[in-house]
């Protein structure tokens, strides 16, 4: 069998994370969540009090800064300069912020390049907004992953229950929507589906059975 590229695209909560994860278990890839890179670099923009429209100033701090994922058996381990900020980048805080640093072209540039970096020995599931579009964009299968936005509210309502971090399914679908709204608007790789990535709508789904779906295309592929 062959080590091959997935691509896996889509708006917030449709379950990219979850359903990468197993289907890089089950393949033996490693899985790279590039949302975590972004979350990184917000948390420590906050953290520095540095202005997030400040393009020139996240760069420069960005440059100054080391972000490693270190695949692991719940799936991937963030460290910022050394420190594991796997569950700090989660916060109501940093997600209601990302949009705003991803949105800048220099910020994405040394990201893309780094997650390039990263896919290049071999098999590898990577899930974003821009993997099959910019990113992996010769990746032997690229899927587009969706879900209703309630039903993308009400998964993220249990993963956060989850994680403790309390929260309110009106506020959930306010600030899911409008990431939506800001990560398909914006000017610079925007969250649009590929010409040729295959859509899965996984509102009816359940996490085995969108994996399932996504196993059954890769093997064909292998
Ligand atoms: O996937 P996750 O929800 O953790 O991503 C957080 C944010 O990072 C997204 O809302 C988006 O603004 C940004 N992002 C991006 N490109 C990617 C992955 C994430 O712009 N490839």
């Amino acid at each position: 069998s062959k080590q091959i590229q997935i691509a896996i695209d889509g708006p917030a909560g449709a379950g990219k994370s979850t359903i990468a994860k197993i289907v890089a278990e089950n393949l033996g890839f490693t899985y790279i969540d590039t949302g975590a890179m972004y979350r990184a670099v917000t948390y420590k923009a906050i953290n520095e009090n540095i202005e997030l429209n400040n393009a020139e100033a996240l760069e420069s701090m960005l440059l100054k800064t080391v972000i490693d994922l270190k695949p692991s058996k719940s799936g991937q381990l963030v460290f910022l300069d050394g420190k594991d900020v796997t569950n700090l980048i989660r916060s109501n805080e940093v997600t209601a912020n990302v949009s705003q640093v991803s949105a800048h072209p220099n910020i994405r540039e040394i990201l893309v390049k780094k997650q390039q970096e990263l896919a290049s020995n071999g098999g590898i599931v990577m899930d974003g907004r821009d993997i099959a579009t910019h990113v992996l964009t010769e990746a032997e299968l690229k899927i587009f992953m969706s879900a209703s936005v309630e039903e993308r509210a009400k998964r993220r309502f249990i993963d956060n229950e989850k994680r403790g971090i309390p929260s309110n399914m009106d506020t959930l679908i306010q600030e899911i929507s409008l990431r939506d709204k800001l990560d398909s608007e914006r000017e610079a790789s925007p969250l649009v589906q590929a010409e040729d990535a295959i859509y899965l709508d996984t509102t009816e789904l359940s996490i085995e059975q969108a994996a399932d779906a996504i196993l059954k295309l890769a093997n064909e592929k292998m």
